[in-house]
């Protein structure tokens, strides 16, 4: 079985983060999601995948995807031009995909439990589509499916404005060779994309076996800032062992699960976990509070810093406190005369300040 990763799209939802980086290699604990995907591929027994590229960030994505090759994992480049929907997604990686069944996982999207054990149901089964349903309070920002008293899927909307059940689709799809005849079926959408939702819709018209099943743990669209923290608190919740190297003088405190990277220097400072730091970073004369997550380079001087997620080389100095914050990379957060009212900023397009 073979794996389509999608890594295309804009980043609409993220901007202004994502005017200058691909979504999927936003950092999640300092990992970008894109790293979650391709383990979660790895640990499920998969050996090949292929990548939808868009022209902006497919230079960011292959540079990521190569560093280190980290995963035993055989990479093919799938450039889409425009992103015009999942379904568009998978016709352009037709001559890749062939008539091989394969998984299809959204790059944006992070779970809990990984994908391991399922591949072998959807294969036993003989399905043509297997897919992933969870209970969210806000079903119109997806795909909704609905079912019938037995469990069955009866019918998927994509973005329903009205509805008709909490059970959102998650973005990660085992389909048989049979979605290539829907997807040639189906017509763009109001909002002129090939989706992948109609695509199954049509698939079960054409009586191909179609089932669903509802994940346990968690699962994240990391789509909005908010949605990013709040998927930054839970991978920290899950994921961070206390891992101390670095350099931490005699008056700093670092207490819980706090990871820090090589090189990272701690001076007269209390760091209370869950927390990671990027290597490098340097924390002087400051505290971190729960769920933050600190990039590589970046230095914290004479502030407070909690429930933040604080992106590669920036500076955060003399602050008093920065919270529920999601700082881009190479961004200063300084506060200047203590005496001086005035709000001395530089902000990109889209940017967010609350004083
Ligand atoms: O996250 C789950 C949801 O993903 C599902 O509930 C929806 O049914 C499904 O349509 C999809 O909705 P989104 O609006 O969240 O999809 P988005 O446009 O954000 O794209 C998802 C990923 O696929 C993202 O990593 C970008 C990539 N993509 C997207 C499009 C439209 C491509 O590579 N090419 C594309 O043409």
């Amino acid at each position: 079985m073979k794996a389509l990763v999608l890594s295309g799209g804009k980043g609409t939802r993220l901007r202004p983060i994502t005017h200058t980086m691909a979504k999927q290699l936003v950092p999640v604990a300092n990992e970008p999601i894109l790293g979650y995907v391709f383990q979660h591929l790895e640990d499920a027994g998969i050996k090949e995948v292929g990548v939808i590229v868009a022209p902006e960030t497919q230079e960011d994505v292959r540079a990521f995807l190569k560093e280190g090759k980290r995963w035993k994992l055989k990479v093919t480049y799938i450039l889409q031009d425009q992103p015009l929907g999942l379904a568009h997604a998978v016709k352009t990686a037709k001559p890749f995909l062939g008539d091989s069944p394969f998984v299809m996982y959204l790059g944006d999207n992070l779970l809990a439990e990984g994908i391991k054990g399922y591949r072998e149901r959807f294969l036993e089964e003989k399905l043509d589509a297997f897919l992933f349903l969870k209970e969210v309070d806000n079903p119109s920002s997806f795909g909704v499916a609905v079912l019938d008293k037995k469990g069955r899927i009866t019918k998927l909307i994509e973005k329903p404005k009205n509805p008709p059940s909490n059970l959102a689709l998650v973005g990660i799809y085992f389909f048989s060779p049979r979605i290539h005849e829907a997807i040639d079926r189906i017509k763009p959408s109001a909002r002129g994309e090939l989706e992948i939702t109609d695509a199954i819709q049509e698939l079960m018209n054409m009586k191909g076996q179609v089932k669903g099943h509802k994940l346990e743990g968690w699962w994240l669209d990391t789509g909005k800032k908010d949605d990013f923290l709040a998927a930054n608190t839970i991978v920290l919740d899950d994921y961070v062992k206390r891992n101390v190297c670095g350099q931490c003088d005699a008056q700093s405190q670092i207490i819980g699960r706090v990871s820090l990277g090589t090189g990272v220097k701690v001076v007269n400072s209390t760091i209370r976990g869950p927390v990671v730091i990027g290597e490098e970073a340097e924390i002087i004369d400051s505290f971190i509070g729960p769920y933050t997550t600190i990039g590589p380079h970046t230095r914290v001087f004479h502030s407070v810093v909690e429930h933040s997620v604080i992106l590669n080389h920036c500076l955060i100095e003399n602050i008093p406190r920065l919270e529920d914050s999601l700082i881009g990379r190479e961004s200063r957060v300084i506060l200047g005369q203590k005496q001086s009212k005035a709000l001395r900023l530089l902000i990109g397009d889209n940017g967010v300040v609350e004083v």
